[in-house]
């Protein structure tokens, strides 16, 4: 076995930011499932890429982190990132068979792991399960998320096929991306025969298109690796039985919703299952799951109903979307589904000032309009879900984590790389800040305050790298037409976005 151990290495991660690794998240979505949250001091993010949201989550929070990844050149920009914060992470550049069984490590409440488990061995799985079940802390909550069923069913035989052309007619001198284009190359000449497999599965050739259009780092880790391996609800419970953990709860904040997920039909029928686990693997056939974002918790401590709803009365939560550009229609599960106007309408005006505002509070401001707490509840559940919005953490915290989230936020900013997220002390984790919309913050800390200025500036920037817009798929050759098009954006982004980002401390 040689240090990769059958990952692929030769391609870095993706840059993402994973909002479910946060842990000021957990205290909402337990209340929501009737659970006490344990205060969480110590974390550890297993394999993490980049580093991105373990940076962004110890920058943003006062929780220690500790975590790993054996990649070294991912490991060495995350440590540049914890450098730049100060936020005092210790990320090592080390395989989990020799960073689990580290004898330096504290006890964690909070142990995460997120594009892991599904893309390691079985023998790095025991690992794993070995070192939670030694170092959670009693009351400690996993946080783990893996390919499952009956979602990759279809596809499956599909990926086999794809690795083993990869294998058997790849060249020495090929990297990860050539011998990707290579293996979705063959198949779409396969696709082009009109097999029976795409007969049978008429839904497999749009899955072909859209893997052709993802990003080869991320296909390479997503699908390349020699061990991928989709486990059941039922195999994971096993497993974290077996490790004294029990289910919690998703982590995914859309999945407290039945009506958002289930037909009547459906939501009945899984109710009336007695088995809680069972319940899981009936809930995953009636979305076709196929991938799930889960809870663990060692011993679980249970709230009596008047104690859920004063945690949730008493959650505050911000928008990390102005008002009026949170979308009405989401895409979940096997449809599109329209939020009701006369119900987010209201709770949105609430938080339209940015500020945070408790589940209470709001539910009090929105009685006139005969909306209940309980809509006000299932709304910014799902407002979380979809990532309009965010719980907020204990102000003394937001307090605290001021320094390094801002320290992070100007190292980001001034190396103008791939990580397109910036730290919030205000909600403990990472908000979207695109290339552009970075630039315009470094022109506002610049102190360019018109539109006219802050495009004048930015233009400065990106033309010294020979540069330019590209607006509706055309690139604006002339400097004229590109400052114009800079002053429209920036004139948008001081209107919608800065005062947003500004309530969120990011600088
Ligand atoms: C799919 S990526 C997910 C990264 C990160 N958690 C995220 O979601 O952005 C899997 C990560 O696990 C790391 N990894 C795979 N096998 C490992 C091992 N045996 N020991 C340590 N890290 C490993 C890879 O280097 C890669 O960064």
């Amino acid at each position: 076995m040689n240090w990769t151990d059958g990952y692929v290495t030769d391609i870095g991660y993706t840059y993402g930011y994973y909002p479910e690794l946060n842990p000021a998240r957990i205290r909402m979505a337990f209340a929501n499932a009737g659970l006490a949250c344990p205060g969480i001091g110590t974390a550890c993010e297993l394999g993490f890429g980049q580093g991105v949201s373990t940076n962004l989550h110890a920058a943003a929070s006062t929780v220690r982190w500790h975590g790993n990844d054996f990649n070294p050149e991912q490991a060495r920009f995350a440590r540049t990132l914890a450098n730049a914060s100060g936020a005092g992470a210790q990320l090592e550049q080390d395989a989990f068979a020799s960073f689990c069984t580290r004898d330096d490590l504290p006890q964690f409440d909070f142990i995460a792991m997120h594009g892991i488990w599904s893309w390691v061995s079985a023998a790095n799985r025991s690992i794993i399960a070995d070192f939670v079940r030694r170092k959670l802390n009693p009351g400690g909550v996993l946080y783990i998320s893996y390919n499952t069923q009956p979602g990759w069913a279809a596809l499956m035989p599909l990926r086999d096929l794809l690795v083993q052309y990869t294998e058997r007619f790849s060249t020495a001198q090929q990297g990860s991306a050539e011998r990707i284009d290579a293996a979705l190359a063959f198949a779409e000449q396969m696709f082009a025969t009109n097999p029976v497999y795409a007969q049978a599965n008429p839904f497999m050739g749009q899955r072909l298109e859209a893997l052709k259009r993802q990003s080869r780092n991320y296909l390479a880790h997503e699908y390349f690796n020699r061990d991928w391996q989709p486990l059941s609800f039922a195999d994971m419970r096993a497993c974290w039985t077996d490790a004294g953990l029990s289910f919690a709860c998703s982590a995914d904040f859309r999945d407290h919703l039945d009506a958002a997920n289930l037909t009547p039909a459906q939501s009945e029928f899984t109710r009336s299952i007695p088995d809680a686990g069972f319940r899981q693997s009936v809930r995953d056939f009636m979305v076709n799951q196929q991938f799930r974002r889960d809870y663990w918790v060692r011993g679980a401590q249970a709230l009596t109903p008047p104690q859920c709803a004063d945690v949730l009365e008493q959650q505050a939560v911000v928008l990390l979307t102005a008002a009026e550009q949170v979308p009405l229609t989401v895409e979940h599960v096997a449809s599109e589904i329209t939020l009701n106007r006369l119900i987010y309408g209201p709770i949105l005006e609430v938080l339209a000032d940015f500020r945070p505002h408790t589940l209470a509070q709001i539910a009090a401001a929105v009685s006139a309009r005969n909306l209940t707490f309980g809509q006000v509840r299932e709304s910014l559940l799902m407002l979380i879900g979809t990532g309009h919005a965010a719980p907020v953490q204990d102000p003394a915290v937001t307090l605290a984590a001021g320094g390094t989230s801002a320290a992070l936020n100007r190292y980001l900013l001034e190396h103008g790389g791939e990580v397109e997220h910036l730290a919030s002390p205000v909600s403990g984790g990472g908000v979207a800040v695109d290339r552009i919309q970075q630039l315009f913050l470094q022109a506002e800390l610049a102190q360019q305050h018109t539109p006219e200025e802050v495009a004048a500036w930015v233009w400065k920037q990106i033309s010294a790298h020979g540069k330019k817009l590209v607006t509706g798929g055309v690139r604006l050759e002339q400097e004229a037409d590109n400052l114009a098009e800079l002053t429209r954006q920036a004139t948008r982004f001081a209107a919608t976005r800065l005062p947003l980002l500004k309530a969120l401390q990011l600088l």
